[in-house]
């Protein structure tokens, strides 16, 4: 496995690649890799010639009293996975290589309407750090297709969207999210869990579960839905930041004439923040 930190040597690799026929998957991440990190690499596996995985802890998607600083780095640990997986190569850019003339400065790239409500409402200018971060990485990888998982659903929808408002031309590939035996979506967040909080987590799951059952049972009254769940959430040791049923497609609000739903949270367990989400069709 090749570790590439500079974008020159990068894009030379991929023109001896592209020379030689092969196409191109890409997996980016911020690190401290866990199984769901793996099922992106595999799935990029089965569909691409080659892939590359990226690893930079992108500080511009991080708000200012947010865990950058204490953000889990664990590059040895990650390049092992990475290599036993058969990933082709790592990118490991530096910020200064990815922002050379300093955050304030940087152009970006935003994408309007998704990017202000629910995380992006609690976590102001965080979707238009992770679309400036992505765009930067496409044109430096020029994937043929992009593997994000499905635990960041409005991450998925803001770069899907973001593709094709700017006519970039790859395939942006959801991957579904991987639990732990109890239900828990895996995250690199997980690790700040106390023993105590590990056991309470996964309340969350089973509660979209349930809201599931609820809307395919015939529920349409969202509002009082969410009102008793995000309450039965709290009491169970949650702060809930967002509990809400969305048009899967569009993140608008479901009505009773929805088809394909999602049901997206955000809800802080002590002070780390986990998200979570269930999409369905009815
Ligand atoms: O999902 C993540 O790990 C990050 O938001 C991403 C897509 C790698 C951009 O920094």
């Amino acid at each position: 496995m090749k570790s590439l930190t500079t974008v020159e040597d990068l894009r030379a690799q991929r023109s001896a690649w592209v020379q030689a026929g092969k196409t191109v998957g890409f997996v980016p991440t911020m690190g401290n890799l866990h199984n769901g990190h793996m099922q992106l690499v595999r799935a990029a596996k089965a569909e691409c010639d080659i892939v590359v995985v990226s690893i930079f802890v992108n500080p511009m998607q991080f708000g200012k009293n947010e865990d950058l600083d204490n953000y889990p780095r664990t590059l040895d640990a990650d390049k092992e996975k990475l290599e036993n997986l058969g990933v082709d190569a790592v990118f490991l850019p530096s910020v200064a290589e990815m922002y050379p003339r300093g955050l304030e400065q940087q152009t970006f790239v935003e994408v309007p309407g998704i990017s202000s409500i629910l995380c992006g409402e609690s976590r102001p200018g965080h979707f238009r750090g992770v679309a400036t971060i992505v765009c930067k990485l496409f044109n430096m990888v020029s994937p043929d297709t992009a593997f994000f998982g499905e635990k960041d659903f409005q991450q998925l929808q803001v770069i899907r969207l973001m593709a094709k408002d700017l006519s970039m031309g790859l395939s942006i590939n959801g991957v579904p999210t991987e639990r732990e035996t109890s239900g828990l979506a895996m995250s690199s967040r997980n690790g700040y869990l106390t023993a105590h909080e590990r056991e309470i987590a996964p309340v969350i799951y089973q509660q979209l579960c349930d809201m599931k059952a609820a809307i395919l049972a015939g529920e349409t009254d969202f509002k009082s839905l969410i009102s008793t769940v995000s309450a039965h959430i709290n009491k169970s040791g949650f702060r809930t930041d967002y509990l809400a049923v969305k048009n899967a497609a569009d993140l608008t609000d479901a009505t009773a004439a929805s088809t394909e739903f999602v049901i997206l949270i955000a809800a802080y367990l002590g002070s780390t923040r986990l998200i979570d989400n269930i999409h369905f069709s009815k």
